[in-house]
């Protein structure tokens, strides 16, 4: 399916597409997404399709009245028009990660720009997010399901007079720019597929289109964005090239490669949280914090500002240090009420020792613990469950190695 490297799909969802494109289709649809609201189990649900639109339309108006609701939560009331398959929901982006993405790359460049070539467009998150931000978009895929949901779409949201779908390879396309523009476009977006039969690529040179492309397209496209694998290595990013790790509630959700005419700062840690967007940035790399004894607070970095490389712009704020050389956990003398990091009360600190931690959160009266670790090979879940006890009281166990010693901190929550 477009999801993935591979290419393939099942069978038939082309012409169940094009069945649900048609009036009937439309009715079928609608009746689907009101048997699911109404919360109608599967098989009640089929059956009452059937006897209403027919056995060929009722299959597929209830999966993709599934793939809606599925859908709902990340995409809101697009999702009730949208068109999506297993795989393009789980690749697709956050709608409004992609209109953050589209803003920025839009305003790059010297004289703007108002058209851009969607490299892979899969169901078109992106090539949607940037219609509506106003411009030309040629939206690409190799393959044919891809380019039926991105048609389905844009004309779904009104867009479809923005918008070209069409087929082509994007390494050759990219191979083919010349003077900073792809297929006749100012500005690309490149997401490739990182996924081969419901598994992770890890390495790059699998990803379709592979690293290659990546790397000619930041060379010779300076207005593009890429999203990479947010496990990718600092070492692979080109010079002159600005990459960001955006995280929503301490996930990180996307790493991007910014061309040359759009990058500004070396790296950027985007943090999402409540809705309020915080960015910590970089001009060069910052090199690590200092380390020294832990204090009476401990900080958890936002898994932002580690994967870009920025915890000791977050130390220098704080006044923080770090517990370990090695490790991306920071202690103060202070609680810090910071984007960048979550605090918790340091209460007690010991070499780590399971028995000893029993007795010592028994002695405190705790009863339930979370526990989290940094560069320990313990079981976070399996741990906590072992320290369970019966008090009433609550704390965090962080396992972690202090100077190079595995060390427990119990912290207050
Ligand atoms: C990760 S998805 C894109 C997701 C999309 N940006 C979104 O947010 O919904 C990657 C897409 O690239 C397409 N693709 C993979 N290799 C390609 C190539 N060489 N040329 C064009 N498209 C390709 C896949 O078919 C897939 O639809």
């Amino acid at each position: 399916m477009p999801a993935d490297a591979s290419g393939t799909h099942p069978e038939g969802m082309l012409e169940q597409l094009t069945l649900l494109r048609t009036a009937e289709g439309t009715a079928a649809l609608e009746l689907a997404a009101s048997l699911h609201a109404a919360g109608v189990d599967v098989l009640a649900g089929l059956d009452r399709l059937r006897a209403a639109v027919g056995a060929e339309l009722a299959g597929p108006a209830w999966g993709f009245a599934r793939l809606r609701a599925r859908a709902r939560p990340v995409f809101g009331a697009d999702a009730d028009r949208l068109f999506l398959t297993d795989d393009t929901l789980e690749q697709a982006g956050r709608p409004e990660l992609a209109a953050r993405r589209a803003a920025r790359l839009l305003t790059a460049g010297d004289e703007g720009v108002d058209s851009v070539a969607d490299l892979g467009c899969a169901a078109g998150t992106d090539t949607i997010a940037l219609a509506r931000a106003g411009v030309s978009v040629l939206a690409v895929d190799v393959d044919p399901l891809a380019r039926a949901l991105t048609a389905a779409n844009v004309e779904a949201l009104g867009l479809a007079d923005r918008v070209w779908v069409v087929a082509g390879d994007a390494v050759e396309l990219v191979a083919a720019a010349r003077g900073g523009e792809v297929a006749g476009c100012a500005a690309a977006v490149l997401d490739p597929a990182r996924r081969a039969g419901g598994r992770r690529l890890l390495d790059p040179d699998r990803w379709s289109p592979p690293w290659t492309t990546v790397v000619d397209l930041l060379d010779r496209v300076p207005v593009t964005v890429v999203k990479v694998a947010p496990g990718l290595d600092h070492d692979r990013v080109p010079a002159g090239i600005e990459a960001e790790w955006v995280s929503v509630k301490g996930s990180i959700v996307e790493a991007l490669l910014w061309g040359r005419e759009v990058s500004t700062v070396w790296r950027r840690a985007t943090v999402v949280r409540g809705g309020v967007v915080a960015e910590l940035t970089a001009d060069a790399d910052p090199g690590p914090a200092p380390t020294a004894p832990v204090r009476g607070w401990l900080h958890e970095p936002d898994p932002a500002v580690i994967r870009s490389g920025l915890v000791s712009l977050a130390a220098a704020e704080l006044g923080a240090t770090l517990v370990d050389p090695t490790i991306a956990y920071l202690t103060s003398d202070a609680r810090a009420d910071s984007p960048w990091v979550s605090s918790y009360r340091v209460e007690e600190v010991l070499p780590f020792n399971l028995k000893r931690l029993k007795a010592l959160l028994r002695a405190r009266g705790v009863g339930r613990v979370t526990v989290k670790k940094r560069g320990s090979a313990i079981e976070p879940e399996e741990l906590a469950r072992q320290l369970r006890g019966p008090g009433e009281g609550s704390a965090v166990v962080v396992v972690t190695r202090v100077a190079g010693k595995p060390t427990a901190l119990v912290c207050g929550v």
